[in-house]
């Protein structure tokens, strides 16, 4: 298998040779000529087959081909303006690897719980596999940005005896006997690695029983979650918007062919700047009774809500001091205003809703220990996290940062199930 060549790599080979080893997509002839065009997960190239440059069983190997057929295919690379990636393969030779036949999956329209039923084979078109390539992107930036700011990477247990986002979430199951869950966050554990490493990161799937089924929610879904010794509320907002800010940019800058493939309007991803607008909870709910969409105080936001406010700016929009009351255990209430936390969601603009969440933490004991009463969570199973705040307990902030919404919304995407490889949902574990 050596000595062959990617698609994306043949435009710098123009009048050379090249093999490509790949599937075939469309296959037509016309005459004493066929068109193969093929992918390898890098692009796709089209090769031309004539009758009078190729051996007979070539010629007939050609012909037998169908949808998704493994090929090696070797010829010359010509410059061919038109083609996609600006090349054509004059083909001198072709060898069928793996054959296919009678392909579930046809040019034609497919219904989505059909393709999600074939997801292992829907990922081969060229758009899904423009959104992986898209998150791969992703990914890479949100790491490279932590990385290059002093934040250490160090990852949480998955498999956890309690609960961080409430109890109505959690994937139980039979720890040797003894009650466990599925994490729903690292956030905990990743306040006691801050308290070691100064700043770090944890980057991992996290797994919530959501009951909803909404474009916005899986049930196992990726997270990076920064978390900032010495961190105020108000820093950990700039750590978010210069985040998401490089983000963006990285994709503008590497990734432009997935963005058209996917018809993504780049427009709007140019004018997301820092600083991101700030709107207070209470702010938030005035704009939402001026629109017709009233709440009252301690409400919380309903996705319609989320859409609206998100799209007041071209840029995501932090709403921050929620009502204490709906808010997590451990989120530190504002010292001015003890009613609501110190807490920020960050909205994504184009009715994306929710991206990022995070709060400064309670740093105090005596507090912790009375907001675990209140929400009747048992003490002894957060005895180590109580510890925290007893040896050198320093204001530290963190927040989570959802890749799958993120890419939804970078990508423009309608559902987050095509974000993720394979997405587990409320009525989907296969396959
Ligand atoms: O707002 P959440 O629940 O925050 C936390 O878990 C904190 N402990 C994070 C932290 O401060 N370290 O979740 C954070 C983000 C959300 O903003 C959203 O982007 C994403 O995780 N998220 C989901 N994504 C897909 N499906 C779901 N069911 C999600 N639930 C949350
Ligand atoms: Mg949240």
């Amino acid at each position: 298998m050596k000595e062959w060549q990617r698609i994306a790599q043949l435009s710098h080979r123009t009048d050379g040779s090249a093999t490509i080893l790949g599937w075939v997509t469309h296959h037509r002839s016309s005459g004493r000529i066929q068109f193969v065009t093929i992918r390898d997960g890098t692009g796709e190239v089209q090769g031309v087959v004539r009758a009078d440059e190729v051996s007979a069983e070539t010629w007939e190997t050609t012909r037998a081909l169908s949808q998704e057929a493994a090929v090696k295919i070797s010829g010359q690379v010509r410059a061919d303006p038109r083609a996609p990636g600006g090349v054509e393969l004059v083909v001198a030779g072709l060898e069928l690897v793996g054959a296919s036949a009678d392909y579930p999956l046809t040019p034609k329209e497919h219904g989505t719980d059909f393709l999600m039923e074939h997801r292992h084979l829907w990922v081969r078109t060229p758009r899904q596999a423009a959104i992986l390539r898209l998150r791969a992107r992703i990914i890479h930036a949100i790491r490279g940005f932590l990385d290059d700011h002093g934040f250490v990477l160090a990852d949480p247990p998955i498999i956890t005896p309690a609960a961080a986002e409430g109890t109505t979430t959690l994937f139980g199951l039979d720890y040797f006997g003894e009650p466990a869950y599925l994490s729903q966050s690292g956030q905990l554990y990743m306040e006691a690695l801050a308290m070691a490493l100064g700043r770090v990161y944890s980057f991992g799937p996290t797994f919530r029983a959501e009951k909803s089924k909404t474009r916005r929610h899986l049930s196992e879904f990726w997270m990076v979650e920064p978390e900032m010794a010495f961190c105020d509320f108000e820093e950990n907002l700039l750590w978010q918007e210069e985040l998401v800010t490089y983000v963006v940019e990285e994709v503008l800058r590497h990734a432009p062919r997935e963005l058209e493939i996917l018809g993504r309007d780049q427009e709007p991803l140019r004018k997301v700047r820092p600083p991101f607008p700030r709107l207070s909870y209470d702010e938030a709910l005035e704009r939402l009774a001026e629109a017709g969409m009233p709440l009252t105080w301690g409400e919380d936001f309903g996705a319609a809500h989320e859409t609206y406010l998100g799209g007041l700016y071209p840029a995501p929009v932090f709403i921050h001091r929620f009502p204490a009351a709906h808010k997590a255990f451990y989120m530190k209430p504002d010292p001015d205003r003890p009613e609501v936390v110190l807490a920020a969601d960050l909205l994504a603009p184009e009715g994306y809703g929710e991206i990022v969440g995070g709060s400064q933490r309670i740093d105090d004991l005596d507090l912790l220990e009375r907001r675990l009463f209140e929400h009747h969570l048992p003490a002894d199973t957060y005895a180590w996290y109580l510890d925290l705040r007893r040896y050198g307990s320093v204001p530290h902030s963190g927040f989570g940062l959802g890749v799958e919404r993120l890419v939804a919304w970078i990508g423009r995407l309608e559902h987050v199930r095509e974000t993720i490889p394979f997405a587990r949902t409320l009525t989907r574990v296969w396959p």
